[in-house]
């Protein structure tokens, strides 16, 4: 049985040309067995028919706060108390703007105002737009005041021009609801941090210093705290994966410096960061401008520095209300070098990988973890798939599985 049955979801639809996704999604709402009201901005109409939708959701349409004919008047503030969860997809830049500062002139966002569930928006709008300061200004709003941002995917717009902005698939969006009702919801309102991937170390424009890091164990951490209602942004080195979860926002970032840089811009707002990418320790001292040709008898001398510490910069600055998580990949001594980076880089625990272990590490789908916790508090997990390791990270991050 799907976690939406006999859930209570207002579906807002405002007047975009995504709206036409709105159907099927509905369409999968209601065969999950969940109670769908519909309400659309008279924008919204524009795009799709009421009728279609009171069809399938077997409930009048809501657009205008009265029904013209018989005077009835439509209770924003009964809509609010009877949704289990509140979805706006397609979401316009005039809606999400209203939203961020409480205009309440449709029925649309005096429900918003009203309503006490969580509440999920899938923007959905031109690319220039979407990047538009104004915009990005009241998706963050959005956000601080807990609403959960569905990210909208790149590709093909309704203007035929490619960026970002398309509406996620019902499908995806779909999915965010059903994990939402699915997970315990134990990370609600927090921010979680995550790095993921590997850096890359320019050598001139062709070269770079790397490893094998495929971003698999971050992504997969991003996913089970996004379904565990948290609002996750991964700071991501060039990898070919993605989040699942259309709610997690990831910064793709090359270097070292760009994950410290943009990782210092988001810890402040964790409650728990975990850092899973694996970092070069080294970069070159320069980048050369063209390409290094190769020479007939000399071999080049490549002169490296010491790239910043990301996990031991976020542990002088972490707070005491936050969580700060790092990982050690190692292949020997493993215990002993594990907590000596849990001590070193002031980490309240250390996820321990070792490369002697077949099936843990780089690239796999599979992981064996140790947990390391000051005071030499250490839990040992078997081989498991990755999803089932972050799940176990968060597990004993939250309290939830028992300290060995
Ligand atoms: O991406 P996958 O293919 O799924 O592989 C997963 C993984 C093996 C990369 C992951 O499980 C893992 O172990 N990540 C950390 C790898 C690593 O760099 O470990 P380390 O022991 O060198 O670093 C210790 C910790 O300090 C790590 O949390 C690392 O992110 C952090 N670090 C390291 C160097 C640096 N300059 N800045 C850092 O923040």
């Amino acid at each position: 049985m799907s976690p939406l049955s006999g859930k209570n979801i207002v579906l807002g639809i405002t007047g975009g040309i995504a709206a036409y996704k709105s159907v099927t999604l509905l369409r999968l709402l209601v065969k999950a067995g969940a109670e769908v009201q519909v309400i659309i901005t008279p924008n919204g109409k524009e795009f799709i028919t009421p009728v279609t939708l009171s069809s399938l959701s077997g409930r009048p349409v809501i657009s205008e706060f009265f029904t013209a004919n018989t005077g009835e008047w439509h209770s924003h503030v009964d809509l609010g108390l009877w949704a289990d969860a509140m979805v706006i997809a397609p979401a316009t830049a005039s809606t999400m703007a209203k939203m961020a500062c409480g205009v309440a002139d449709n029925m649309l966002v005096t429900s918003y105002l009203s309503a006490r569930a969580p509440v999920f928006v899938a923007p959905a709008m031109d690319l220039d737009m979407m990047a538009h300061p104004a915009t990005v200004r009241n998706i963050d709003r959005l956000r601080a005041d807990g609403v959960h941002i569905i990210e909208p995917a790149e590709g093909e717009l309704a203007s035929h021009l490619v960026g970002k902005g398309r509406m996620e698939e019902p499908e995806g969006i779909f999915r965010v609801l059903e994990d939402y009702f699915s997970a315990g919801q134990d990370l609600a309102g927090k921010t979680v941090l995550i790095t993921a991937g590997p850096t890359y170390e320019r050598i001139d424009p062709v070269r770079f210093i790397g490893n094998y890091s495929s971003g698999k164990m971050g992504y997969a951490l991003a996913d089970e705290a996004a379904a565990r209602g948290a609002r996750v942004v991964v700071v991501s080195g060039p990898v070919a994966v993605r989040p699942e979860n259309p709610s997690v926002d990831v910064r793709h970032v090359e270097s070292a410096c760009e994950m410290l840089a943009e990782c210092e811009k988001v810890f402040p707002e964790a409650y728990i960061a975990i850092m899973a990418a694996a970092v070069a320790d080294y970069a070159p001292v320069s980048t050369a401008a063209s390409k290094i040709k190769r020479e007939r008898d000399e071999v080049p001398v490549i002169h490296l520095k010491k790239n910043p510490d990301i996990a031991a910069t976020l542990g002088q600055a972490k707070r005491g209300d936050q969580v700060l998580v790092g990982f050690a990949l190692e292949t020997d001594h493993e215990l002993d070098n594990a907590a000596d980076k849990l001590r070193r880089k002031n980490l309240d625990m250390i996820v321990l990988n070792s490369l002697r272990d077949a099936g843990a590490g780089f690239g796999t789908d599979t992981n064996k973890i140790t947990i390391l916790r000051p005071g030499g508090i250490r839990t040992e997990y078997p081989l498991k798939s990755k999803k089932e390791v972050a799940r176990d990270i968060l597990d004993n991050i939250t309290g939830k599985s028992p300290l060995v």
